[in-house]
């Protein structure tokens, strides 16, 4: 049986953290071994909110691929597509459009709250976001769109696109099925979301000082003033993190059994941390170093992805066209022209 096909991905909004490590990118690391799979780099979603800061993108969508293929995003067997550059992707968002209403994208929960978050208008861009990503994942007719919780009213809108397309124009379009991804939301040292504008993360490419200095302020038990007081372990983040990354359980026993009775400090508990996490992003950081210090591999990456995946997108975009009754490049052929022309000019 073949493989089902994947297509997920990030907006390009800076370098990954370790919350999108252990949430998305492990995730989609395993993926690649029952699915065939295509990683988006959603570049023309980044312009969306309008403060996208043109000379910071290129930087961005570099550090983030370069995260992506540390943390183990194999390029020879997944494909990377960067959306910009395959025009495909803003083509079939154009035939989408015409699939569904402005009163349905106005009640789009991740757009209503945009809108309060913003302080300008909202641009049309904004408005239509998910119909660009229902037409990124269709594009590629993928079955499965790994995603967090937060994205589960976007891949409604890209089943309801691919089921009106199907009835109103012949079966083209599979409906996709969003796979949710079982890990927590990592706490960021303030105990809040692991969010890169709270400034509260850890990012994959820290250095050992950056983590050390990022863990020694973490928050911890703010009941807790003495080593001697008997501290709390849930929903404590130190905690947290040794439970995901400290390989060595039974110490993360003991450590629970001796804070909750008084008898290790919390500097005690978090040293440890700081050795456990800088040992988990070591190999990660010998990688990200080979392509920051070779950046034309990161480019090659992105052309190799970006060649594959614009068969497949021409593809379907010819397919749609016909479908939808337009006049696409087989329209040209001398044989399609010579059995049609009359047809059409009746
Ligand atoms: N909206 C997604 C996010 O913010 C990014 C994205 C764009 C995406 N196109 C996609 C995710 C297609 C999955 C499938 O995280």
């Amino acid at each position: 049986m073949s493989k089902k096909r994947i297509l997920t991905g990030h907006r390009p909004t800076g370098p990954r953290h370790i919350g999108h490590l252990v949430g998305t990118l492990e995730n989609w690391k395993r993926l690649q071994d029952t699915h065939e799979c295509f990683f988006l780099v959603a570049d023309l979603h980044v312009l969306t909110t309008g403060n996208a800061q043109p000379e910071r993108i290129q930087g961005n969508i570099l550090n983030m691929l370069a995260d992506w293929l540390a943390a183990g995003i194999d390029p020879s067997r997944s494909t990377i597509v960067l959306q910009s550059i395959i025009p495909e992707h803003a083509q079939l968002s154009l035939l989408f459009s015409m699939l569904t209403t402005v009163a349905r994208l106005e009640r789009m929960p991740t757009y209503k709250e945009q809108i309060k978050e913003l302080n300008l208008p909202p641009s049309l861009g904004l408005l239509t976001y998910p119909v660009l990503q229902a037409a990124d994942i269709l594009l590629y007719k993928a079955q499965v769109v790994p995603v967090g919780e937060d994205q589960l009213p976007h891949i409604e809108l890209a089943r309801e696109t691919a089921r009106r397309f199907n009835q109103t124009y012949g079966e083209t379009f599979p409906e996709p099925e969003a796979l949710l991804s079982k890990a927590a939301r990592l706490p960021g040292v303030d105990n809040r979301t692991m969010h890169t504008s709270y400034g509260n993360a850890i990012y994959l490419r820290d250095s050992d000082e950056e983590v050390e200095r990022k863990v020694m302020s973490m928050y911890t038990d703010p009941m807790r003033i003495h080593a001697t007081d008997p501290g709390h372990v849930d929903g404590n983040p130190v905690f947290v993190y040794h439970d995901i990354f400290n390989p060595d359980k039974a110490e993360v026993a003991e450590f629970k059994t001796c804070y909750r009775e008084g008898k290790i400090g919390d500097v005690e508990v978090k040293r440890r941390l700081v050795e456990v996490l800088n040992a988990y992003l070591a190999p990660l950081h010998e990688k990200r170093a080979e392509y920051i210090s070779h950046p034309k591999m990161l480019l090659e990456v992105l052309f190799s992805g970006t060649v594959k995946a614009k068969f497949i997108a021409q593809q379907t975009l010819e397919e749609a066209y016909e479908k939808m009754g337009l006049l696409h490049s087989q329209s040209f052929s001398d044989k399609v022209l010579a059995n049609n022309i009359a047809g059409i000019f009746c």
